[in-house]
């Protein structure tokens, strides 16, 4: 088991490693009221198991999928806390991947102004990315994440074991999500992501997942609120969202695609065998739409121009202001190929 502290605010742990769920309340505070949030894609002994860690648990399980991250999802949970009379002393924890996490999270931060969160990621995306640094929100008039909070958790549980259960695409998700902030911000790891094979990568899937935490870590500590470096964290997903809303790929999936016209020609030819190797998409040829409308809406432009994180060399980044013409020039290179 490995453990990284995350320090921001009064700080917290954040536990890596295999079969830790069955002694959660070894981790954290869970002698109290504890509404343990889950979807109903997760295998219910999980959540069964935090219940039994926990004094008195008020289980609840959203349907799995984007739609429950929603002020509707918000509100019944809020109803079930009120009705189970849980007071400023108790905490929510959260059991499964981003949307269960971004919800929850956001559930306890408003209710009461604020009860202790705990995040239990089931999903190598949620794991490496998602349950750190804080954000929180649910999705509101048709725009993804525009109601949130940064929230910190009391803590994080990485339970390598619940991977085991997860689908093939979605671990693949993952994996984009970890190619992604190597490529940005440390060539060893993108090296060792190089060097081995995906069988390889699942059987050291303890250490790539610390050493993707680190980076993750190392970015929030320094920008929790977004206002420089951690932009970083979103190469790919300027196009990458795009992606998302015109097609059938899954978030990670758009995340490689989305990093592919943000990367120099070298760069590219290191990326592309590791994207197929993963299995995840490395052409364009299934993209159709025209994306420059849904760029222009994403919530990271600045005015009429937007923010692209680009990578000029493996373990670097380039944080450049751009108008849309310039991405639309990047991705048409992109298709053409
Ligand atoms: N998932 C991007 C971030 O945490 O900023």
């Amino acid at each position: 088991m490995r453990k990284i502290d995350l320090n921001i605010g009064k700080g917290y742990p954040i536990y890596i490693g295999k079969d830790l769920l069955k002694n959660a309340n070894k981790y954290f505070n869970l002698n109290r009221k504890v509404l343990v949030v889950t979807d109903d894609n997760i295998p219910s002994n999980y959540s069964d198991t935090v219940c039994h860690n926990s004094k008195e648990a008020i289980k609840a399980v959203i349907p799995n999928g984007e739609e429950s991250k929603s002020m509707s999802t918000l509100e019944m949970l809020l109803y079930k806390m009120q009705e189970n009379k849980f007071t400023r002393g108790d905490c929510v924890v959260a059991l499964g991947g981003g949307v269960v996490g971004d919800l929850s999270g956001f559930c306890a931060s408003v209710y009461m102004r604020g009860v202790d969160f705990y995040n239990i990621p089931t999903t190598l995306l949620s794991m490496v990315d998602s349950s750190v640094g804080g954000k929180t929100a649910v999705n509101f008039a048709g725009l993804k994440n525009t109601v949130g909070t940064f929230y910190q958790p009391k803590g994080v549980l990485c339970d390598i074991s619940t991977l085991k259960t997860l689908p093939e695409r979605q671990l693949n998700c993952g994996f984009a999500e970890i190619i992604k902030m190597s490529m940005t911000n440390d060539s060893d790891l993108f090296t060792l992501i190089e060097n081995k094979s995906k069988k390889e990568l699942l059987d050291d899937i303890e250490n790539v997942i610390f050493r993707s935490v680190i980076i993750k870590k190392s970015v929030v500590e320094e920008d929790e609120k977004e206002l420089g470096l951690r932009r970083v964290l979103n190469f790919g997903h300027t196009v990458g969202h795009a992606i998302e809303q015109t097609s059938n790929y899954y978030h990670g999936e758009c995340v490689a695609l989305g990093m592919l016209p943000m990367c120099g020609k070298a760069v590219k030819d290191r990326l592309i065998p590791v994207l197929k190797k993963i299995s995840l998409p490395f052409e364009y040829k299934n993209v159709s739409g025209d994306l420059s409308d849904l760029i222009i809406h994403d919530k990271k432009s600045a005015g009429d121009k937007i923010h692209i994180i680009l990578c000029p060399e493996i373990g670097c980044f380039e944080d450049k202001l751009v108008d849309i013409k310039e991405i639309e020039a990047l991705i048409k290179e992109c298709i053409e190929k």
